[in-house]
């Protein structure tokens, strides 16, 4: 069987390795990487780190407003698909690179797998949003990593080919969270202790394109009373720039601060940082559930979230509004022990190559 797999951003390359693995046991895979994330630091730092093939194709498609990108995408990828004849397309999440493989094979007739189905914001605001319920309606396998989203499908009338297997990223972290431990340097090399600290990320457009939020946001990590590593995205590095200077620090109005803003970091020493963090604050979907898989309290700078799961367990908190709402959620409660194990077993990826193999003949 031939799978051509679709990825381009951060979190997607991430989401990709374990399945990747598993597939190329027994199926042809056939990688194609969009370029929507072209940086070292967001992109070539996970293929080495964590051994995905070099792609099969590199569309270097970049940066762009959203049509001209998916745009670009849908084409590139049209040719892709017609030059391969895969009898799956494969994505995952939800960015541009995800609907634009989507729609590039459903409108061939080539079948559609969607890993991460089923997640909702019910915010329209978020280009997210579209791209998720988009993609899963003219998905014809929908693998869900949460009861949750194959619930949230249910609902708008979408129950065949939906499957529970559990969350990608699960595996990952699983599969990773050792060596991380046993290699990175990341703490030492910050000269942090373990629990001395708390980790926080932020790239979300509402968060970062507007300078009154961002603000806001960086004003409350500046009083957390703690160090905070603040690893910058790429969109959020421009939007500090044009705040008031290259360093963070004096962009959240001079505040002698906590923050310490650093380059986006790989995968292992991300791992090791949010393994030790007192406390993690974020808007990335992904980072709130490492937080959740490391047992790390969470602060999620968003007013809703897909990871439902994670706040009705307790170890994450909302904080949408001014900085004193964050400092409120920063400070708890939380609760103790191990969070209840709603992301699977850490096999979802087994899971997923089966399921494309029974349901691809
Ligand atoms: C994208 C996804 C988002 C995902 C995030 C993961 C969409 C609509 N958004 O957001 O769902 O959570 O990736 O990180 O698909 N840039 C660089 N270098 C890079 C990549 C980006 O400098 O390697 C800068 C460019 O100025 C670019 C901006 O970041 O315009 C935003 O990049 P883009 O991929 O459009 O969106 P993200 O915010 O990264
Ligand atoms: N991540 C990383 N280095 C960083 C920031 C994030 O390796 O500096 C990882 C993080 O551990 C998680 C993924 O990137 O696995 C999340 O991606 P991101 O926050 O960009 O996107 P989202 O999950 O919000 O779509």
């Amino acid at each position: 069987m031939k799978i051509v797999t679709i990825v381009g951003a951060r979190p997607q390359f991430i989401k990709a390795a374990p399945v990747s693995r598993v597939l190329r046991r027994q199926h042809r895979e056939v990688l194609v990487h969009t370029g929507q994330h072209y940086d070292r630091a967001m992109s070539d730092v996970f293929f080495a780190e964590l051994a995905i093939p070099r792609p099969d194709y590199e569309l270097g498609i970049g940066s762009g407003s959203h049509g001209q990108q998916t745009g670009q995408m849908l084409m590139r990828i049209e040719e892709v698909l017609q030059a391969e004849q895969p009898d799956w397309a494969l994505v995952y999440g939800d960015t541009n690179s995800t609907l634009a493989g989507a729609l590039a094979a459903a409108k061939l007739g080539i079948r559609v797998a969607h890993v991460e189905a089923g997640l909702r914001s019910f915010n329209r605001s978020m280009p997210e949003e579209h791209n998720r319920v988009l993609t899963d309606h003219c998905a014809d396998l929908l693998l869900c990593p949460t009861q949750t989203a194959v619930d949230l499908l249910a609902a708008e009338g979408v129950t065949r080919g939906v499957h529970l297997v559990g969350d990608v990223m699960y595996d990952a972290a699983r599969q990773f969270a050792e060596v991380a431990a046993a290699r990175s340097t990341i703490l030492a090399d910050l000269g942090l202790s373990s629990g001395g600290y708390a980790l926080a990320t932020l790239h979300r457009p509402y968060n970062t394109d507007d300078p009154a939020r961002l603000r806001v946001v960086l004003a409350a990590l500046n009083r957390l009373g703690l160090p905070v590593i603040f690893p910058v995205h790429p969109r959020t590095r421009a939007r500090l720039a044009e705040l008031g200077g290259a360093d963070c620090a004096a962009a959240a109005d001079g505040a002698a601060a906590g923050l310490r803003c650093v380059d986006p970091v790989g995968y292992m020493d991300m791992l090791a940082l949010e393994q030790n963090a007192r406390l993690i604050l974020t808007d990335s979907g992904g980072v709130q559930k490492e937080a959740y898989f490391f047992a790390v309290p969470c602060v999620t700078l968003r007013p809703e979230t897909e990871w439902v799961e994670t706040v009705q367990a307790g170890w994450n908190r909302l904080a949408w509004g001014d900085a004193e709402l964050v400092l409120a959620a920063a400070r708890g409660p939380w609760p103790d022990g191990a969070p209840p194990p709603v992301f699977g077993d850490g096999y979802a990826a087994e899971r997923i190559a089966a399921l494309l193999h029974t349901q691809g003949g």
